[in-house]
């Protein structure tokens, strides 16, 4: 057991020197990204191996990503799970750790790992975390410290750009649009202010600013915690329009049409999932094939009010511990989805075309038909 310590010291501390720093500080919570046997393979599902085998144990709150399975690698994925369980880790995998811990305060130092989850971690709950890796979030969850760098310390956190949005209307495309954007041309950590975000549509101007860049906090005026401390920084200002983001929409959205309807990335909140199962009250039977990810947490709370039990019989699918690139979903090749980071990652990984629209298109003018 000794020996893996060991091991784990020498990699944080080399993430330390890496930064400059020599200072650890305690954290309250990790979460794992690295989890897929897609990702990681059998080297890293037998170093994870390995790492239960010596008896080591996480010290802190650890969660972990969803895996994504191909078919016939279910048994690999699932004993990757159950080692992440040995090790202690909430036996829950998705890539929405912070609708599962609402013990999590502002403030807080984690060593988060899923890019998406960092950005709504740092800027929507205020917690201190920087974009790790797989593996130096696992060091960190098992020795209980990180090195004191990046969004740890209140210089790092600053923005360095104003963005004015002259439009008014936003959704979780308009959001996916203008996060990736922001990612891809201005690259530094903005200031938003001019329209009105809800933590939802946050959620996915996060996740496609994290696939774009590697910005890990964003301002927003009015929603996210350090907004008012953030506006006092001098910044370049720059006005958007909109039309910005028609570039990005041609690049990313690919088609006019799709086989299914895929949504879930990052995965649903309650809320989404009840909005969904409200606004398809009405019919019989959703028009398309339509895939729902979420986390069990959430899951099993729309399950005790009856919101699962309404979408199934509307011939929803629903998903828990899965990412969107998952065996349910490699074989299509084309699909609806209100995720920027979905579109992203689903061409580029699976060679599969998007069409992208809001959450409300998509139930309008897909799913009720
Ligand atoms: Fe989650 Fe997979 Fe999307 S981990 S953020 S559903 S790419």
């Amino acid at each position: 057991m000794g020996e893996w310590i060991n091991k784990f010291k020498k990699l944080l501390c080399a993430l330390g020197e890496a930064n400059e720093t020599e200072k650890m500080i305690p954290i309250k919570g990790a979460h794992i990204s690295g989890v897929s046997y897609r990702n990681i393979g059998d080297v890293g599902r037998e170093f994870l191996y390995d790492v239960v085998s010596e008896g080591l144990k996480v010290r802190v709150h650890t969660t972990c990503n969803p895996g994504y399975t191909k078919e016939g690698e279910e048994d690999l994925q699932d004993r990757i799970y159950h080692n992440f369980i040995m090790l202690g880790c909430e036996e829950s995998f998705t890539c929405t750790p912070y609708y599962l811990n609402r013990k999590i305060k502002c403030g807080d130092v984690l060593s988060w790992a899923e890019s998406s989850a960092v950005v709504y971690a740092n800027s929507v709950l205020g917690v201190r975390t920087n974009r790790e890796s797989g593996i130096t979030a696992l060091a960190s969850a098992i020795l209980g410290y990180t090195p004191l760098y990046g969004l740890l310390r209140s210089e790092e956190r600053r923005p360095w750009v104003r963005i004015k949005i002259k439009w008014r209307d936003i959704d979780e495309k308009k959001a996916g649009l203008l996060g990736y954007y922001i990612g891809e041309k201005i690259g530094r950590v903005p200031f938003i202010e001019g329209i009105l975000l809800t933590e939802e549509e946050f959620k996915y101007l996060g996740a496609a600013i994290a696939t774009a860049s590697d910005i890990s906090i964003v301002h927003v005026k009015g929603l996210t915690k350090e907004h008012k401390w953030a506006s006092k920084y001098e910044m370049h200002t720059i006005e958007m329009k909109g039309e910005e983001l028609r570039e990005v929409e041609e690049k990313l959205s690919q088609t006019e049409g799709g086989e299914a309807v895929i949504l879930g990335c990052p995965h649903l909140s309650f809320n989404e999932l009840r909005e969904i199962a409200e606004a398809t009250s009405q019919i019989r039977r959703v028009k398309k094939r339509a895939l729902l990810f979420t986390s069990r947490a959430v899951y099993s709370t729309a399950l005790s009010m009856g919101y699962i039990e309404k979408l199934r019989r509307k011939g929803f699918e629903i998903y828990t511990d899965s990412c969107v690139m998952c065996k349910y979903v490699e074989e299509l090749e084309e699909v609806y989805t209100n995720s920027v980071k979905a579109a992203f990652y689903l061409y580029n990984r699976m060679g599969i075309r998007s069409c992208l629209k809001s959450t409300r298109e998509i139930i309008q003018e897909v799913l009720l038909g």
